[in-house]
């Protein structure tokens, strides 16, 4: 479980992103006051801020497998329904959502046509399913760049971990076709671009030896030779920054109606 991991340390890691990607998803999704809605996967709470600023924290329900996010998820928002669990498996009756959203979240699910189609079941007739995950072979760039840096020191190893070739859904039409797959119609897909910023390197790298997420895992399951050289590698590979950069990340969404 790569995601057993203080959630102040994802939020400096992927979670830096994942406020303005929610903003993008929850505005495709149509979300207007009054909805009840499921966030699968919610991770620290990222999406949860922007749906709470709409409709208020007791709309939202949560759930996530990681004891540490779901701790920091029931300090965060105390208001919401937030639940240790799994997409696989959702402990909710068959129809209770208007909008249900997994943001980064398919791609790590054990089984994602089953996660799909717990989605799907309860998600009221009418209402939207919503995902969204990372062009890890494209234009996600902080990870994209890793996985190049990983491959240039060590291929073998970074191989065996390298989400640009490991995970599923990376193309765009992949989600798009796991929710018509799981019965939903209507199904839009498309890009959305978000950015983020950094002080300097450091403030990029130090979340990767927390091990978080199958990049943080490989970086800590290195020696201290070769991950000094895969921080070299990765620095120079984003340009060699001194102070202040930004980097973007391109995300495919899928949305579908039940
Ligand atoms: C990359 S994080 C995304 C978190 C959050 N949705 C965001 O946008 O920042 C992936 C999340 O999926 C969760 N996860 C892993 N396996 C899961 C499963 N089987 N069902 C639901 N969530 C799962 C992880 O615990 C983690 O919080």
């Amino acid at each position: 479980m790569t995601f057993a991991v203080a959630a102040e340390m994802y939020d400096r890691f992927v979670g830096r992103y994942s406020d303005a990607l929610g903003r993008a998803l929850a505005e495709q999704a149509g979300l207007s006051p009054g909805m009840r809605v499921l966030d699968v996967g919610a991770g620290t709470g990222k999406l949860m801020g922007v749906l709470a600023e709409t409709l208020g924290e007791d709309c939202i329900t949560a759930v996530d497998p990681s004891e540490p996010f779901v701790a920091a998820l029931g300090e965060r928002f105390p208001a919401a329904d937030v639940r240790r669990g799994t997409a696989e498996g959702l402990p909710f009756e068959d129809g209770s959502f208007d909008v249900v959203f997994a943001q980064l979240v398919v791609n790590f699910l054990t089984d994602p046509e089953r996660g799909a189609a717990e989605m799907r079941r309860v998600t009221r007739d009418g209402g939207v399913v919503a995902a969204a995950v990372w062009d890890y072979r494209g234009e996600m760039t902080m990870l994209t760049t890793f996985w190049e840096a990983a491959g240039a020191i060590d291929e073998r190893g970074a191989a065996t971990r390298d989400e640009r070739t490991r995970m599923r859904f990376g193309e765009p039409e992949e989600v798009v076709e796991l929710w018509r797959g799981a019965g939903l119609h209507d199904v839009q897909g498309g890009a959305i671009v978000v950015s983020a910023s950094y002080e300097n390197f450091n403030d990029l790298w130090e979340p990767f030896l927390a091990g978080v997420g199958p990049a943080g895992d490989f970086a800590v399951s290195l020696e201290p030779d070769a991950q000094a050289a895969l921080r070299d590698e990765y620095r120079r590979r984003l340009g060699s920054p001194d102070g202040a950069f930004e980097l973007q990340a391109r995300a495919w969404y899928a949305i579908g109606t039940k």
